[in-house]
């Protein structure tokens, strides 16, 4: 039975529309024509949950978080297989993280249950909206939370606002990128927000990406806030390598996100001869690695992104230093499709990913 209440839209987009966004999506540029709503308030719980017609919302101008950034995002897909059918995977994990942000956050958690239910709810009813699965296309599921509570003073709010966005996607980083190693910008610290998926991590991340792209480099590779030694993430990824001796190295949990790609190519890792490695990577490692031949291959992963070849470095002190040959690495490549076969039902789903729309 629906969790959700269903008000349907009076002016759906047009097929002819629909199938134009599909065949070129771009990223977050066309929207379903439902979302997800439910309230918050302190001292009534989570209430009213309903699929609308896609449309803005009304906010009081002292909305919190318009003035102090309480917000909490995710980031998932649904894919569609050959047969039609549509697929979320291990929604569950965004779920519980969504909980987790939600405590950094001091915001009033959305049980899992309903999280789940709203984003199998929305994209069942807009299953349409799911690209066919050539050109890595899927449908990307926004589920995020605001604080909607009219207050101007710092605390916690009392009420909040939890909705679900769908947008068709495509790949996010369609070519291979080189990462900028800042010495300005530090994404997270030590007790800051670093394991929360809120928006103020990536508003934070902007000044450094454009440095990035000032210094010919898609994307940013952080390092930690105290010492500038050790390796972070990107803005927008996890960051792994791949050794001469087959480990797949990325750095241990601490300060960054626990993405859901990340953990799922951990556990891939052995069928592809690889040895999962979590711990403190120093840039130095880096570097001698590149220089020695010891990293192999490098790559960034997201659920955004899926898996995006690393292909080199830039950095003030060093300059532009390639990782291999500068071309994406075969075993990268190989890790790549064995996930997306999974993610669209070509490859066997052995760790019951997959939770059938
Ligand atoms: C995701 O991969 O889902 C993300 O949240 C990254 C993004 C901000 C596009």
């Amino acid at each position: 039975m629906a969790l959700l209440d269903l008000q349907r839209s009076s002016t759906p987009t047009p097929d002819s529309e629909r199938e134009a966004a599909l065949a070129d999506p771009g990223f977050g540029r066309f929207y379903t024509d439902h979302m997800a709503v439910v309230n918050f308030t302190e001292g009534r719980g989570w209430e009213n949950p309903r699929i609308v017609p896609t449309a803005n919302f009304t906010l009081h101008p002292a909305a919190a978080v318009l003035h102090y950034g309480q917000e909490i995002f995710e980031g998932l897909k649904a894919y569609r297989h050959d047969d039609d059918s549509v697929w979320l995977f291990r929604p569950e994990r965004n779920a519980r993280r969504f909980v987790g942000s939600a405590q950094r956050l001091q915001m009033a958690p959305l049980p899992e249950e309903l999280f789940l239910a709203s984003v199998m709810e929305l994209v069942d009813l807009e299953r349409v909206w799911v690209p066919e699965n050539s050109n890595e296309q899927s449908l990307y599921i926004r589920p995020f939370q605001i604080a909607d509570e009219p207050y101007l003073g710092v605390r916690e709010a009392k009420q909040y606002l939890y909705s679900v966005l769908a947008t068709p996607a495509g790949a996010y980083y369609p070519d291979p990128v080189k990462l900028w190693i800042t010495p300005n910008y530090t994404r997270a610290a030590a007790g800051g927000t670093g394991t929360a998926k809120c928006g103020g991590n990536y508003a934070a991340s902007l000044a450094a990406a454009v440095e990035a792209q000032q210094h010919g480099c898609g994307q940013v590779l952080y390092t930690d806030g105290a010492e500038h030694k050790w390796l972070e993430e990107c803005g927008t990824m996890n960051f792994m390598m791949i050794t001469a001796d087959d480990e797949l190295l990325t750095p241990a949990l601490g300060t960054i996100l626990e993405g859901v790609t990340r953990d799922s190519i951990l556990t891939l890792a052995p069928e592809h001869g690889l040895t999962p490695v979590q711990r403190p990577i120093s840039v130095d490692e880096l570097r001698e690695g590149l220089a020695s031949g010891h990293i192999t291959e490098a790559f960034a992963c997201g659920t955004a992104a899926v898996i995006t070849p690393i292909v080199g470095f830039n950095s003030p002190e060093h300059g532009e230093e390639a990782v291999g040959d500068g071309t994406p690495g075969a075993r990268t490549q190989q890790l790549r499709q064995h996930l997306l076969d999974i993610q669209y039902g070509r490859a066997a789903d052995r760790h019951g990913w997959l939770r059938r729309v």
